[in-house]
């Protein structure tokens, strides 16, 4: 955990403050190991203290690497307040993105002699670029992702509901190992798969439906997220057409994710396919978003965000176009991208070729 405290301070030397304050619990745990649910963390040029109350001093001192374990005892922002006091930093930066109006309020008063800084993504984009382990666990996650993919080809039947697939669907997580879904699950059928994040519902699933499943799975902290669409027991030639489109648009985006490329160059390789398809105003989401810790890990490949930032070596995205049309159906082809030094590679390998369950 040092080198990412010490990539921190680097980013830390080229901002205008003399600490960082972190609250969000993904970034203490990327940063010092720690996975309670309670905590804060400090980091200066000089330390960095991670305060915890007494559920978690053992569990910390094993946890961590880096970092000084700081007991507080059961008033946990306020002896870190008291502690941080001892450090006089004059300019605090906090994550702006991460923190309440009210907890900035009581952070201002509890530190009244620094200047507080808002600061965004100084972390998550530590964070974009994994390291070989997180790679190696994303792996493994993704291959779950497959597994079940593939259980669920055999699982569903016409006759079932969407909520009947999603519970049994959570429990083969849990059972091999999982910590659990990545997400709430998205068992969308029939019309109700023209709702991009649908809610598994008591819709009986029929012959001719289409089915998005859009799924993950949570492991040692880092997440994977699929989606594939089959049909039931047939396909009509406007399904077929859909479908094919997507696949297509899928297809060209992986290919096309390389290092060098633009966010926003990515996403128009397959919002140029499915426009010219004639469905442009039935994609409305990104194509993708950063995959990690967090399932949305803070950066998109988006029409509309980052419209400078480019795709390097080592990061992981999701390529998920989608055509949805109401009161019809929907189709999205979702997988998991590991950008290599020369393009990219799929960590999630199920077929994308239309199945017929
Ligand atoms: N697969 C769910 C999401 O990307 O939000
Ligand atoms: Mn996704």
């Amino acid at each position: 955990m040092t080198s990412r405290i010490n990539r921190l301070r680097t980013s830390l030397a080229s901002s205008d403050i003399d600490a960082l304050y972190v609250t969000h619990l993904v970034n203490i745990r990327y940063l010092s190991g720690f996975t309670g649910s309670s905590g804060l963390l400090l980091v200066t040029p000089e330390t960095a203290r991670l305060y915890v109350d007494s559920r978690y001093h053992v569990q910390a001192e094993q946890q961590t690497s880096g970092v000084e374990v700081c007991r507080c005892q059961s008033r946990l922002t306020a002896e870190a307040w008291d502690d941080i006091k001892t450090l006089a930093p004059e300019r605090i930066g906090f994550e702006a993105t991460h923190i309440t109006v009210a907890a900035h309020e009581d952070l201002a008063k509890g530190i009244p002699g620094s200047t507080l800084v808002p600061v965004r993504n100084l972390i998550e984009e530590l964070r974009l670029v994994k390291d070989e382990d997180e790679i190696a666990i994303t792996r493994r996650a993704c291959a779950m992702a497959d597994e079940l993919f593939e259980w669920l080809l055999g699982f569903i039947k016409p006759g079932m509901c969407e909520q009947d697939v999603d519970v049994e669907l959570e429990y083969q997580m849990r059972k091999r190992g999982a910590q659990g879904p990545a997400f709430p699950s998205i068992i969308v059928s029939g019309v109700n798969s023209s709702k991009p994040h649908g809610t598994p519902s008591s819709k009986v699933i029929e012959t001719g439906d289409f089915i998005t499943m859009d799924f993950g799975v949570r492991l040692d902290g880092y997440n994977s997220d699929i989606t594939r669409t089959v049909a039931v027991g047939k396909a009509d030639d406007k399904q077929r057409e859909v479908y094919e489109v997507v696949r297509k648009a899928q297809a060209a985006a992986v290919e096309a994710l390389r290092p060098g490329i633009g966010h926003l160059e990515a996403d128009a390789v397959a919002r140029d396919i499915i426009t010219e398809a004639g469905y442009g105003p039935k994609f409305g989401h990104a194509l993708g978003h950063s995959l990690g810790l967090d399932v949305h890990d803070g950066y998109r490949l988006s029409n509309v965000t980052d419209p400078e930032g480019k795709v390097q070596q080592g990061e992981i995205w999701t390529v998920e176009p989608g055509i949805y049309i109401e009161d019809w159906g929907g189709v999205r082809i979702e997988d998991d991208v590991l950008v290599t030094a020369d393009g990219s590679e799929r960590l999630t390998k199920s077929t994308r070729e239309l199945i017929i369950i």
